[in-house]
């Protein structure tokens, strides 16, 4: 059983009793309405509306160019079809180079409907995750493969490779759970590194691309659904041809009206 008790309103007691119950918490992206309404319809537990819908949403390079304003748009329309989920969404790039500023843009996604809020980053930000769980804001952490600095890493690399990196996973992971964070999103993590942490914690870990042994996983929707054929990682399994099946009605569609 997990050493730390939850009060009755935290948004995260869904995944706890899931964790405690040895169950893998689910969790997928969603930016729109209508695929918010039917996976919080399909019982998923952690819907989130990230920062990755600047790349399989809006056709951009990296995340890197996503702002609040959109961030805040998303979590809107997304909140409208999300009633069971927890429901969290991502600070941009950009968006919390303070602790003022990350509590100002926080409370701009709880307001938009967010329970809860992701940045990226460990030890770092932790003086910013601390001042977000003062005031209130319900926390997600984001380690290992950080896509917001995906331009100063010059790729999406593993992370945890060497001794040195995967303590200082480890070490970024417990800071940020002793700052208040209820969930952490492991991304890119080498497996054993991300069991090591997910053993080490009380919080759940939600694995992407970080083997299977951490307490939940986490794919972009566009990946699960095969909607963005120009790119799906390794690891992402995809259930659906969207991609194949958008051409096929298009040119049902052209032929039909000729
Ligand atoms: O932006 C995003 O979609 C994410 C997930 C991949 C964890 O941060």
């Amino acid at each position: 059983m997990p050493a730390i008790t939850l009060p009755e309103s935290s948004p995260f007691l869904p995944l706890f009793e899931k964790m405690a119950a040895g169950e893998i918490i689910s969790s997928l992206t969603a930016y729109d309405y209508p695929t918010a309404r039917l996976l919080d319809e399909a019982n998923i537990d952690f819907i989130l509306v990230g920062d990755s819908l600047g790349m399989v949403f809006a056709g951009q390079d990296d995340t890197t160019g996503v702002t609040m304003d959109q961030m805040v748009y998303h979590t809107q329309v997304v909140a409208r079809g999300v009633k069971k989920a927890l429901l969290g969404a991502d600070l941009p790039y950009h968006s919390y180079q303070s602790a003022d500023e990350a509590l100002k843009n926080a409370r701009r996604l709880m307001e938009a409907g967010a329970h809860a809020v992701k940045l990226e980053g460990g030890t770092s930000q932790i003086d910013k995750v601390k001042h977000l769980t003062r005031h209130g804001i319900p926390m997600i952490g984001h380690i290992g493969m950080l896509p917001q600095r995906v331009r100063e890493e010059g790729g999406y690399k593993k992370k945890g490779k060497t001794q040195d990196d995967a303590d200082r996973l480890l070490r970024s992971a417990q800071d940020l759970e002793k700052a208040g964070a209820g969930a952490i999103v492991l991304e890119s993590v080498v497996p054993a590194v991300a069991e090591k942490i997910t053993t080490s914690l009380d919080i759940p870990t939600i694995g992407i691309g970080a083997g299977v042994d951490c307490d939940g996983q986490i794919r972009v929707i566009h990946d699960l659904l095969g909607a963005y054929p120009w790119f799906r990682p390794p690891f992402a399994t995809a259930y659906a041809d969207v991609a194949g099946d958008t051409v096929k009605a298009a040119r049902a569609y052209i032929k039909e009206i000729q």
